[in-house]
């Protein structure tokens, strides 16, 4: 069997990116289909990033003034830097009156989901995309294999990748889905979610001797901790006294509350930005178009600053006819994509052990801490980045 359907914009990938999309596109009058190849119920309990930049949240309060991100989420005005077993807090809200939340990303994705379902949304699960074709003409299509196999191919005025970092469509404007600039980093992160209270008010950032900790949070019952880790280690092959013995090493100062450990999991680090992020009326969002490493918590806030640009761009080009903005896409949308680049970089950088480091490069890296913390300008540079720089 084989269907073909007509839409304006086909959006490839319902996480943040495509659902967000679809939103600002309804509320432009511009209609679209937006298809994924999981289910709804695998969308909605993959657990992901939790921190949502300060422009994020405004963006979802503009989208529902009643978010759950403000009775459910937990608004944070600062992070603590631990090294040298001493912690130094990095006040975003006096330093520049902007805070980050804590709202997991797959709370934000079951709102979003309710959200544009409940607007009549064309939203197909179990949709699995192959290939963009004509993408620099007019009218791109995209091919795809419904939930019960048959063909669908979705006939459009603009098509967008939404679609991850495995991005289906990206070959369609890069050539080679692996075109682009990449980094591969020679460490992983080792994450848990416990049953506990919470160890600390707010997330630690913690260089020990012994490697990296980050102590995250997810709610008042649940915990989110990750620690460096080989990125070839087997999630499963540490106990959970090994687990914790290696996560209170990385936190001296601080005694953590143990409990349960109900899921773990390995996350590889990687950087990495498409050579190319649009051709034609074919467009690439999120992770599809670049990968952080999750240091710093950038990848869904960037998805969401790529959104608003496109947005707007496509309700010039289908709106109006206008041009400008689509042909100014990509390169608008990199210079935040290399500015949080960076950052992830350098906050990776700063407080992970490498393997081969010597004794000059882990004295040199506290040095480069110390800079951070005693400098208001140091501290300052932090917080705005962490916060986010603002959406235009
Ligand atoms: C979390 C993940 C991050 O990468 C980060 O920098 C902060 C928090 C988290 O999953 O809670």
């Amino acid at each position: 069997m084989s269907t073909t359907v007509s839409t304006r914009v086909a959006i490839v990938g319902a996480g943040p990116a495509g659902l967000i999309l679809s939103h600002l596109l309804a509320g432009a009058g511009i209609e679209s289909i937006v298809i994924d190849q999981r289910s709804r119920d695998e969308i909605e309990s993959t657990i992901r990033a939790g921190i949502l930049e300060q422009g994020t949240v405004d963006l979802l309060t503009a989208i529902d003034p009643n978010t759950r991100v403000h009775t459910v989420g937990d608004r944070h005005e600062g992070i603590e830097l631990r090294f040298e077993g001493e912690g130094h807090r990095i006040d975003f809200a006096a330093l520049v009156d902007r805070s980050v939340w804590l709202y997991p990303q797959h709370e934000m994705l079951k709102d979003m989901l309710a959200l544009r379902l409940g607007a009549g949304q064309d939203l197909r699960f179990g949709v699995t995309a192959s290939r963009v074709e004509d993408a620099e003409t007019n009218r791109p299509r995209v091919i795809a294999t419904d939930a019960d196999g048959g063909q669908l191919t979705i006939e459009a005025h603009f098509v967008v990748g939404a679609d991850g970092s495995r991005s289906v469509v990206r070959p369609a404007i890069t050539g080679d889905s692996r075109s682009g600039y990449f980094r591969e980093y020679p460490f992983a992160w080792f994450g848990i979610l416990c049953e506990a209270p919470a160890s600390a008010d707010e997330l630690i950032y913690s260089n020990s001797a012994n490697g990296f900790a980050l102590i995250s949070q997810r709610s008042p019952e649940v915990q989110r901790m990750y620690f460096q880790c080989d990125p070839e280690a087997d999630p499963n092959a540490m106990s959970e006294a090994q687990i914790w013995e290696a996560l209170q090493s990385r936190v001296p100062g601080t005694t953590l509350k143990e409990g349960r450990i109900f899921q773990r999991d390995v996350l590889r680090f990687r950087s990495f930005v498409a050579s190319e992020l649009r051709r034609g009326r074919t467009a690439l969002v999120g992770d599809a178009a670049h990968t952080v490493p999750p240091t710093g918590a950038k990848g869904m806030n960037l998805a969401v600053a790529d959104v608003v640009l496109l947005a707007r761009a496509l309700d010039a080009l289908l709106g109006d006819g206008d041009e400008r903005l689509i042909d100014g896409y990509a390169e608008q949308a990199l210079k935040r994509i290399w500015k949080a680049q960076h950052f992830s970089w350098w906050m990776t950088s700063m407080l992970h052990r490498l393997p081969e480091a010597g004794e000059f490069d882990s004295r040199r890296q506290l040095g480069e801490l110390r800079s951070v913390v005693d400098s208001e300008a140091g501290r300052t540079y932090l917080a705005e980045a962490y916060t986010g720089w603002p959406l235009d």
